[in-house]
């Protein structure tokens, strides 16, 4: 069965001590209350909290990640972050390609594939994030448009190596927005996403693949969410600062 993943995604909020507290609270109580053993929850902490948050794991049911990185290995790349600095602080999971990024700092299909690429080499997880914005939706190109992205960013890549790679589906609309897909949208979305892996890589791998919904989700509707066949969990922003919130989030899958 393919792992289903309650991800926190920070962005930039929080000082180092409201931080730590919210991370310690989260870690606590996902070890004391979160029993379905095929849940994974991942918190993406600002950058430099990585080295500390990571040391205050204390259940093998969380992991932290890294909100960015740079595709090059070192050298002069003023701010940047490599794959191999984030692994060498306790990272495991690496989110890449987020709307946020691509609008605010251009970054491009060309540019994420690299990122994946790297990651990879490293042994690190990749959450690699797509979606459509509201016009392309109203003008019906949405499918098409999030298939270019997987074909532009992964579809390079072997077996193997796409099996490696969790998706997250979030729709620009529904970010940040408080207005979520419904858990139709949101189905109908990942299994045009699956069918479209599955058509060059078969079917298997397809379903090995975990796909989150990402955009307002929140502990009032993870769960008819999480109940999709081919929703595998969320990528939470706002939700995600709070620890109860976010934690019930982690206890919304189906049994
Ligand atoms: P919200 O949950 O705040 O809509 O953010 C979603 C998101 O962008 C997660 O990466």
């Amino acid at each position: 069965m393919r792992k289903k993943y309650a991800a926190g995604n920070w962005k930039m909020n929080k000082t180092f001590n409201e931080g730590q507290i919210l991370f310690s609270e989260v870690t606590n109580m996902v070890k004391d209350e979160l029993v379905n053993p095929n849940v994974k929850v991942v918190m993406a902490v600002p950058a430099p909290y990585l080295s500390s948050f990571s040391k205050l794991i204390n259940t093998d049911k969380v992991s932290i990640a890294a909100q960015n990185c740079h595709p090059k290995e070192s050298g002069a790349y003023t701010g940047e972050v490599s794959v191999g600095m984030l692994k060498s602080v306790g990272v495991e999971y690496v989110i890449i390609g987020h709307s946020e990024r691509r609008e605010y700092f251009g970054e491009t299909d060309e540019f994420i594939a690299a990122k994946v690429d790297a990651l990879l080499a490293g042994g690190l997880t990749p959450i690699f994030c797509c979606g459509e914005t509201l016009a392309q939706r109203e003008a019906g190109i949405h499918f098409d448009f999030v298939k270019g992205q997987f074909t532009n960013a992964l579809f390079h890549l072997d077996a193997d190596a796409l099996q490696k790679v969790v998706i997250a589906y979030e729709p620009i609309w529904a970010i940040g927005t408080g207005v979520t897909a419904s858990s139709e949208q949101a189905q109908e979305m990942h299994k045009v996403l699956r069918d479209h892996l599955a058509s060059k890589y078969g079917q298997e791998v397809a379903d090995n693949i975990s796909i989150l919904y990402g955009g307002s989700v929140g502990a009032g509707n993870a769960k008819e969410l999480f109940a999709m066949p081919d929703v595998d969990g969320g990528l939470v922003g706002g939700a995600s600062l709070k620890s109860r919130d976010f934690t019930e989030i982690a206890k919304s899958f189906p049994a």
